[in-house]
């Protein structure tokens, strides 16, 4: 009798998961057609895509998708895409229908290089050393959206599974932290297009909505004004908050990871991380191969980096380079003064991935918004003249502000207080 009751509770609720999975799998694709058919109906496309596309062909996209695109993509699962190229198609650009993590469908189409009159225009590569190339996108499903695409290439077949787990992890964090202060991107689909068997070819692409740009491209181009900077700094900070809450390193903090969001109804700017390529979960994985920007890591870890034979030599190799033209780095000196007689197994310690390593990143980019330039070692006037920079720039880790310090110091009026004696009306 129990065994009967048992396989009985068991099927009602293996039929309940299987019900509320299909509920999920179909749940936006309802409002999806909806914003298709409002796509349709647009008799305009906005001033920036018209270069690109014209409406009629627009409009052939959304046709063509309507018509005939549909019954492949009703069954995509979060984090799925599928892609239309545009030979078969015989549209005029390459278009995909993906679903992003939080289950919501939407139409991308590349518009890549190519303009309207069938002429290339010239892209300018925009930051990044991790083989993106930045693409120009928009979304058409619902209004015509501006994104902007990464499009990651690789050629070795046999490091496609390592290459993807990186990608997905790199979409996952920020919706695992599903906060105004982190960007969520989506993936396309994966592109297998090989020219002969030798040669494979693979990409993949990273779509975003398109922001302002990075913070070392806002700063470059005149935009920060000295009444945005306070905002900026508590930006930073709540978002490094929600990261590291959530037993996340970031590791990779510098202005060119920070992007600068136009909010139009305050108009006025704001903040969000992006690349968490190089993060650690602290729950998940353990691994020590990083290699953020060298100017941004704490001295520790460049030293130990440096120094200890054990860890992949490439990077070693690039460290040391980078010292010996970087000897002006702040605290660095410090730190080989007082670690010489360390042995490797005690320098080891500071080759992982540590929530401290980010703090001083951080305090590396609060510096570069208040002086406008990356701090060195001559600066340690100015810093010691900022309680927050100092307790960003302790030498000792373990003395360091950590994220919650930093943010409780910010937001004391004693700080506030002290800075405006300090030094009053810094300029950029
Ligand atoms: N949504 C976006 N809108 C505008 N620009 C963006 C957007 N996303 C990224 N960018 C720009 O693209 C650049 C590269 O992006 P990302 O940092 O993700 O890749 P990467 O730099 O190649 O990786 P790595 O930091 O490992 O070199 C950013 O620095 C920024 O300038
Ligand atoms: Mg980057």
């Amino acid at each position: 009798m129990f065994d009967f009751l048992r396989t009985w509770a068991g099927w009602f609720l293996e039929q309940f998961l299987r019900l509320f999975q299909k509920e999920e799998r179909h749940s936006d694709y309802g409002a999806f057609e909806k914003r298709l058919k409002a796509s349709k109906l647009a008799d305009t496309i906005p001033e920036r895509l018209a270069p690109c596309i014209s409406l009629e062909e627009v409009k052939k996209v959304l046709d063509y998708v309507w018509d005939f695109g549909l019954t492949d993509v009703k069954h995509l699962k979060a984090g799925e895409a599928y892609r239309y190229d545009k030979t078969p198609t015989r549209l005029p650009r390459t278009f995909q229908i993906v679903r992003t993590l939080d289950g919501e469908f939407q139409l991308i189409l590349d518009t890549k290089s190519k303009i309207n009159d069938g002429s290339k225009r010239k892209i300018v590569r925009e930051g990044g050393a991790y083989k993106k190339s930045p693409k120009p996108a928009w979304r058409l499903d619902g209004a015509f959206q501006e994104y902007f695409s990464l499009v990651v290439h690789w050629r070795e077949e046999k490091q496609t599974d390592l290459i993807l787990k990186n990608l997905r992890k790199e979409i996952k964090i920020p919706y695992q932290l599903n906060s105004p202060f982190v960007e969520k991107k989506v993936l396309g689909a994966l592109i297998a297009k090989s020219d002969s068997i030798d040669n494979p070819k693979f990409k993949m692409t990273f779509y975003g909505v398109r922001v302002y740009g990075d913070l070392m491209q806002f700063i470059v181009d005149g935009k920060l004004k000295a009444e945005m900077i306070d905002g900026f700094i508590l930006d930073l900070l709540q978002g490094l908050k929600v990261i590291h809450d959530n037993h996340i390193i970031f590791q990779d903090m510098k202005p060119e990871n920070i992007l600068v969001c136009p909010d139009p109804v305050t108009e006025t700017y704001r903040l969000e991380y992006t690349d968490f390529g190089l993060s650690h979960d602290v729950k998940k994985e353990y691994y020590c191969f990083v290699n953020g920007s060298a100017q941004y890591q704490s001295p520790e870890f460049i030293h130990a980096h440096s120094k200890i034979e054990s860890v992949n030599p490439k990077q070693r190799e690039l460290k040391a380079a980078l010292l010996t033209t970087k000897e002006r780095f702040l605290s660095l000196d410090h730190y080989r003064m007082n670690t010489k007689d360390y042995t490797d197994e005690k320098l080891k310690v500071h080759i992982y991935p540590h929530t401290a390593n980010d703090m001083w990143g951080l305090g590396m980019i609060i510096f570069y918004l208040k002086h406008n330039k990356p701090a060195t070692a001559d600066d340690w006037g100015v810093i010691n003249e900022d309680p927050l920079l100092k307790g960003l720039f302790n030498p000792d880790r373990n003395q360091r502000l950590t994220i919650d310090e930093a943010l409780n110091m910010f937001r004391s009026p004693a700080y506030n207080e002290q800075l405006k004696q300090k030094s009053p009306g810094i300029k950029i």
